[in-house]
């Protein structure tokens, strides 16, 4: 018979589950609230609101943050809730001009949290590039990199060849139209937005090789987020020589938030090995990435998450990170190439470049568009993002909020992703009458708003684009809202707000007002600038 207190606590202990749980919620939350922000409007001002919504044109990132009386789901970027550990820091942030304290704690931070192969072995050779944030890093990356591409290439490389695939032969001749040749393609498993910007913006043709499971929306797929490796090796196989570099994004944002195997970047390794090819990863969420490793992948069950890491990041030669995802700050980006790695090989100099459009475009290398203070709060960011109660609490958040929206059959993206929940809008308006020119994901976002909450659409109006007067769905389609959900901001019930008002939108799905674009629907970018209207 046992004493009374050990039965107890085998009792207590029951009551955990050992794997998260979406509808378990008494684990409870590992750290508690330090501060808390009012959001400063009510509930209740649903006329202020739509008034607002209006006058923003339905343009979700105008409408005023503090007129948010519920969850601001736009985005899980810069979004972070610091912790105690990184505000202190910040206060001791030494605002120097040249290597600040913060520069050589990030510099030891980055072997610890990416593995020791990160660490930088020549003296001189700087490995790693501190930049205001993803984009800026993406940006003169990829300038860069295009400029040296056709400097070291003979321009006369062969047309397309015929032994492609035609689907994939019209993709890359569709955006061939209009580049300075040679012309280069870049796969991924799929670009973010800014990416595929950055990359065209540099006359460079970005590919999206999403798995063909991405596309089958009814069954769930541990691995969602896996490039398609039959694709990338018939691409590899016909041009690659038109291939100088391939991507894969952790986890895969534009696919739904979710993540990659291991399996799937040591295959993409052996093939980009094959090619002499290097691979990077856009690293964003690699944390997040990792922790569904370990979660659903054979033989990974029992690692820890920073060796988790250290694998991953042992496959490639590079990568960008935005630090305002897994670095759990509010702004900060960076570039790395690995010393011994394939890129560093065949483009020994190109450091050098980077350090100089550092100078030009960010500030001097060492605080790279940052202040001082900044990199403190990602020293310790980088160093909480790896732990198994922050992951497993953040990640089994998400899932929660998936689940609650699923007890009100609102269709989502299965299984649910790191950061986001994203709602399958096709199969949300299946059955009612609905055009692509509706452009009924506004709609949703803006009557969201309304309700409280904002959302975004990652859709036919976000990655389509209008041809001579009429809408293209994106191809490979899709069709999503996205649940952004931002790293220690919210509690569930926040959340599960959320998921009653799309519960509203669902039960009167047929009472959702098409709306016209009123400004800029054939801008580049165009869904960061739009103006609409509801039709009425
Ligand atoms: N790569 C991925 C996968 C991203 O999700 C983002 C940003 C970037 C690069 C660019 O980084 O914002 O620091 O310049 N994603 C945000 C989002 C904006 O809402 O998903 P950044």
């Amino acid at each position: 018979m046992l004493d009374p207190i050990t039965f107890f606590v085998s009792q207590f202990r029951d009551l955990l589950p050992e794997k998260p749980e979406p509808l378990r919620s008494f684990l409870p939350r590992p750290y508690r609230n330090a501060a808390v922000r009012f959001s400063g409007s009510s509930i209740h001002a649903f006329e202020e609101r739509r008034a607002l919504v209006e006058e923003a044109g339905l343009n979700v990132f105008s409408f005023p943050a503090r007129k948010i009386a519920g969850c601001d789901l736009l985005t899980d970027s810069g979004t972070t809730t610091m912790t105690l550990e990184q505000w202190a820091a910040m206060v001791m942030g030494d605002e120097s001009y040249g290597s600040n304290e913060g520069y050589f704690e990030v510099k030891e931070q980055i072997p610890i949290t990416f593995g020791p192969e990160w660490e930088q072995r020549d003296e001189l050779r700087e490995n790693f590039f501190i930049f205001h944030q993803g984009r800026s890093a993406e940006h003169n990356f990829f300038n860069l990199f295009a400029g040296e591409l056709r400097k070291s290439l003979p321009s006369d490389i062969k047309g397309l060849s015929n032994e492609l695939p035609p689907d994939l032969k019209t993709r890359i001749e569709s955006r061939i139209k209009g580049m300075r040749r040679p012309y280069f393609i870049i796969p991924s498993n799929s670009h973010f937005d800014t990416t595929e910007g950055n990359i065209e913006d540099s006359r460079l043709i970005p590919l999206n090789l999403p798995s063909p499971e991405h596309l089958e929306k009814n069954r769930d797929f541990p691995f969602r987020g896996n490039i398609d490796l039959s694709a990338l090796e018939t691409l590899l196989d016909t041009v690659g020589e038109r291939v100088p570099l391939v991507y894969l994004t952790i986890t895969n944002n534009t696919g739904g938030g979710q993540p990659v195997s291991m399996e799937n970047i040591r295959r993409v390794r052996e093939l980009t090995d094959k090619h002499d090819i290097p691979l990077f990863f856009d690293a964003c969420r690699f944390a997040e990435n990792a922790w569904f490793i370990q979660q659903n992948e054979p033989g990974y069950e029992d690692m820890p998450i920073p060796k988790i890491v250290y694998e991953m990041f042992h496959h490639v030669d590079g990568f960008h990170i935005s630090f305002k995802k897994d670095g759990l700050v509010n702004i900060g980006g960076g570039m790395a190439f690995k010393d011994d790695g394939r890129f560093t090989q065949k483009y020994p100099d190109f450091w050098m470049k980077m350090i100089d459009r550092q100078i030009l475009t960010e500030g001097h290398p060492t605080y790279g568009g940052l202040a001082g203070r900044d990199l403190k709060a990602l020293v310790e960011g980088l160093r909480l993002v790896t732990s198994q109660e922050y992951l497993d609490y953040r990640i089994s958040q998400v899932k929660r909020f998936g689940a609650k929206l699923e007890s009100y059959d609102i269709p989502i993206v299965r299984p649910t992703g790191g950061h986001a929940v994203y709602i399958d809008l096709d199969r949300f308006f299946a059955g009612t009458e609905t055009d692509d020119e509706d452009l009924k994901g506004i709609a949703f976002t803006a009557l969201m708003l309304v309700a409280g909450h904002r959302l975004v659409e990652l859709g036919l109006y976000a990655f389509g684009k209008l041809k001579d007067g009429k809408e293209i769905p994106p191809n490979p389609r899709v069709n999503f809202i996205r649940a952004s959900v931002p790293r220690l901001a919210y509690e569930d019930q926040d959340l599960f707000s959320v998921a009653e008002a799309v519960r509203v939108l669902n039960d009167y799905k047929d009472r959702i007002p098409a709306v016209e674009v009123v400004y800029g629907r054939d801008l580049f970018l165009r869904h960061f600038k739009s103006r609409f209207r509801f039709k009425l």
